[in-house]
């Protein structure tokens, strides 16, 4: 292939060379049919394949979020996942997708901690491995991202992560090695941030650690506008610049090369990863794709598979008994009345914000699971109770209408004198283009966008009817203007933060039952402003409305029908807006008066499970008031009937917690707030679950906890007494399954050196293995443990060392409980 891929590259010019080293547009590269290389198409990420559209008319199966997806710690799974991952790309005209995202949780506060998998580098780099090998292994590029210490959104553009060489080994920089070298994964993502001083783009580990050391051959492609100069960043090994087509390579770059600023050679270089890119996935005429490209799946297959990936991802974290019984699962048979409460009981949440965005074809809510599988024998009683957000959601598709009553709504652009330049029929009130209208409609040529529809609500009363949008919005009702305002976004806001959490306003409306009212809301957009110094090209704006009720009345209607319910069901959490990339959280308490509503109804009824649907740890202060909680994340489209399975005890709840769950706010966790630009990760090594060991402190639950429905007694542990530091050894653990079902058990080995004379973790996960077990049954589960995962990096050596003595290697079912422990020696 090597060959075939150079005689193309010498047939062109070095114009035509440096023009295929920045994107076409947004989400997608130059063809240059003079070598028979197509355009290439690349799109987000992670939780499921958006392709070129950011709205419902190109729906994607929206797979568990990536911390869910971690929580199952079942690399065969999440493979399955990349496949399925691949078959959607294909059926979308997508090569690369821009996923998965490895950055670690290192605070809980980051904004995109529900689109990385874990605190830990091991599990981290074993989840994505599996993820790129499965994404690969159909024909598809995977873009491992971001490059590196890209770990919280605050100043997110120009922040520079100031780290320590060793954490940056053992811990950021792990966590994409085996990505790169035994994964092979096909393209990376340069960061957007800085580290140590110099901007991600232009980093010197690009070339020495990614490339030369790990003996990466893919793409290495800019975070969308990352790219900040011509020569430093070509030199570097940056080898596409994204989005196109502007940007600061093109002529300047040729200029430069011309000038001897930039080799030719590394020119070549760069345009021969992209053509061996290209030839991977199947976009170089002649040249075989590394794989056959993945077919469709059915769409059963595709429910059937997130359906199961979501219950096991969900982490049981407590489950007391009540009456003698563990109270989950529930005693079907014995059920009469559930009541289904909480603010994200009917409003499923299945994935979180910003560019991990995609449009489901359908989400089933925990609310419509549990209807569903309960059936019409047992009544299901629904209430919020309270909001998890002041904000008003996007006005549901069920109630509009197009003026010609499809269902849906009519958008129209509107040309500075009026006119209406083009139209478009869509299913939804929120709107997003990039770039341009479409084919035929450049952004410059309009200057108001129009959505027209007929609504018709369920209830006579007040409502609350709106838009959301940065620049003017006006709204008329049945011909009268309701409002028209200009609207603004906190200063220093991100523009991803005027996609995600638009402006608001609104006007209380009254509103009967049944009748048609026309709506119309026009939105004159402003400027985003820009992504560096690029000017993006993003119109976004949204239709909202939501029935205007006290919150005091849901309150106590959410109480009484727990009060007369055999079991209520308190489904909590986050939304999309409050755990998004652009913006960290100030707070991990959960939103709203949630906390309020799950000690009222713990307070009433006994049986109360509380079900946490977020993307990231909140605090759960009323844990210990509750028989049951169990963490859901942003599971994916299949979440009701996932939740269902697992609540009725058709499947096991799978997961354990891939990241520690704080029991406060702030405290020792790393801050997020750069200072002077600077964001110092002065915890070092000292993540997660080992800063409580440190500090002395418990967490709420610690990594690696989770229960399933049955127990597993840890009989014995061994292994050989000596490891080579580049060797292996096995550590045997006999288990055995003392509950009534059958179970799968994730057991931990977590290492440890005491003495060390190199600072280290408290512990640290240094293997794991699953195993499946039926009641009674006794196994031997077989967890390897590399002689580099007691290694610690050597700055001065500039090489990886293992410290000769004794380790302990602990095993049990998380950090927190260990029931074995060994000793292995490294001579
Ligand atoms: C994000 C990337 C994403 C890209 C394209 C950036 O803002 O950081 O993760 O792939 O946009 O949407």
């Amino acid at each position: 292939m090597e060959a075939a891929l150079r005689e193309r590259l010498a047939s062109l010019s070095l114009e035509e060379k440096i023009r295929l080293l920045t994107g076409a547009d947004f989400w997608s590269l130059h063809p240059e049919p003079a070598i028979g290389l197509r355009r290439l198409v690349v799109s987000d990420g992670p939780a499921g394949v958006r392709g070129e559209r950011w709205d419902e008319r190109d729906a994607s199966a929206n797979v568990p979020s990536p911390t869910a997806l971690a929580a199952s710690w079942d690399e065969a799974r999440v493979e399955r996942i990349g496949r399925l991952l691949a078959a959607e790309a294909r059926r979308k005209g997508v090569d690369v997708l821009l996923a998965p995202t490895v950055n670690l949780h290192r605070s809980p506060y980051g904004g995109r901690h529900f689109e990385c998998f874990s605190e830990d580098p091991l599990l981290t780099a074993r989840i994505g491995t599996a993820y790129v090998r499965g994404l690969q292994a159909g024909g598809v590029a995977a873009t491992v991202k971001h490059f590196v210490a890209n770990d919280s959104e605050t100043d997110r553009w120009n922040v520079d992560a100031q780290v320590d060489e060793r954490a940056l080994r053992e811990r950021y920089l792990a966590a994409f090695e085996p990505v790169v070298r035994e994964a092979g994964v096909w393209a990376v993502m340069a960061a957007y941030n800085s580290v140590n001083g110099t901007t991600a783009t232009e980093h010197p580990m690009l070339k020495a650690v990614l490339k030369d050391e790990w003996g990466f051959d893919g793409v290495v492609m800019s975070d969308w506008y990352a790219a900040r100069s011509t020569e430093p960043a070509a030199n570097a090994g940056l080898d596409l610049v994204m989005p196109g087509p502007g940007g600061l390579w093109g002529e300047r770059l040729v200029a430069a090369v011309r000038a001897g600023r930039v080799a030719e050679a590394a020119v070549d270089d760069k345009v021969l990863r992209l053509l061996r890119l290209a030839a991977r996935v199947g976009a170089l005429d002649g040249v075989d794709p590394a794989a056959p490209p993945a077919r469709p799946w059915p769409d059963a297959e595709v429910a059937a598979e997130l359906r199961a990936s979501a219950a096991a991802g969900f982490v049981l974290v407590r489950n007391a008994a009540v009456d003698g019984a563990p109270v989950l699962p529930l005693d079907r048979p014995a059920l009469r009345r559930v009541a289904v409460l909480g603010p994200n009981a009917e409003a499923a949440r299945t994935l979180g914000g910003g560019s991990a965005t995609v449009f489901p074809p359908y989400t089933i809510s925990p609310l419509e699971g549990l209807r569903a599988a309960l059936g019409p024998g047992v009544r299901v009683d629904h209430g919020r109770g309270v909001r998890s957000t002041d904000r008003l959601p996007v006005a549901p598709l069920s109630l509009l209408r197009r003026p010609d009553r499809g269902e849906g709504v009519e958008v129209r652009f509107l040309a500075a004198d009026g006119t209406v330049r083009g139209r478009e029929r869509r299913s939804g009130g929120a709107f997003t283009w990039l770039s341009s209208f479409g084919p035929e409609l450049p952004m410059g040529e309009v200057a108001a966008v129009e959505v027209h529809t007929l609504l018709r609500v369920p209830e006579t009363g007040t409502w609350r009817l709106g838009g959301s949008g940065l620049g003017r919005l006006r709204l008329t009702v049945a011909g009268r203007m309701a409002f028209e305002v200009a609207t603004e976004l906190p200063p220093g806001a991100d523009p991803v933060e005027a996609m995600m959490r638009p402006p608001q306003a609104w006007a209380a409306v009254e509103l009967r039952a049944g009748e048609e009212v026309p709506v119309a809301l026009r939105y004159r957009p402003r400027d985003l402003g820009g992504f560096g110094e690029t000017e993006v090209a993003v119109v976004t704006f949204q239709l909202n409305l939501a029935r205007q009720t006290p919150d005091a009345e849901e309150l106590e209607r959410a109480v009484a029908l727990a009060a007369e319910a055999d079991v209520a069901v308190v489904v909590v959490g986050t939304t999309e807006e409050v755990e998004s990339e652009g913006y960290d959280r100030d707070s991990l308490a959960l939103p709203g008066r949630q906390d309020e509503l799950v000690g009222r109804v713990a307070a009433v009824n006994p049986r109360t499970v509380v079900v946490v649907n977020s993307g990231a740890p909140v605090l759960l202060p009323w844990a210990d008031q509750v028989p049951a909680v169990l963490v859901a994340w942003f599971p994916g489209q299949e979440f009701g009937n996932a939740l269902a399975d697992v609540l009725c005890g058709d499947r096991e709840p799978g997961g354990r917690l891939p990241t520690v769950w704080p029991a406060a706010e702030h405290g020792h966790l790393p801050s997020t707030r750069p200072v002077g630009g600077r964001l110092v990760y002065d915890e070092s090594v000292h993540l997660g679950n080992s800063a409580y060991d440190r500090a002395g402190t418990r967490p709420a639950f610690p990594f690696g906890h989770g229960l399933g429905y049955t127990t597993w007694e840890y009989l014995d542990a061994t292994a050989p007494p000596r490891l080579e530091p580049d060797g292996r050894a096995v550590v045997a653990v006999r288990v055995r399954n003392r509950g009534t079902r059958p179970g799968r058990e994730v057991v931990q080995v977590y290492a440890s050196r005491p003495g060390s004379t190199v600072e280290r973790p408290a512990r640290w996960l240094a293997g794991f293995a699953a195993v499946t077990a039926d009641p009674g049954q006794e196994v031997t589960v077989e967890v390897p443990v590399a002689g580099r995962a007691l290694a610690h990096w050597d700055p001065g050596a500039r090489a990886w060392a293992v410290e000769p003595g004794r380790y302990q290697l602990a095993v049990g079912p998380s950090y927190g409980d260990r029931r074995r422990t060994v000793r292995v020696t490294v001579k």
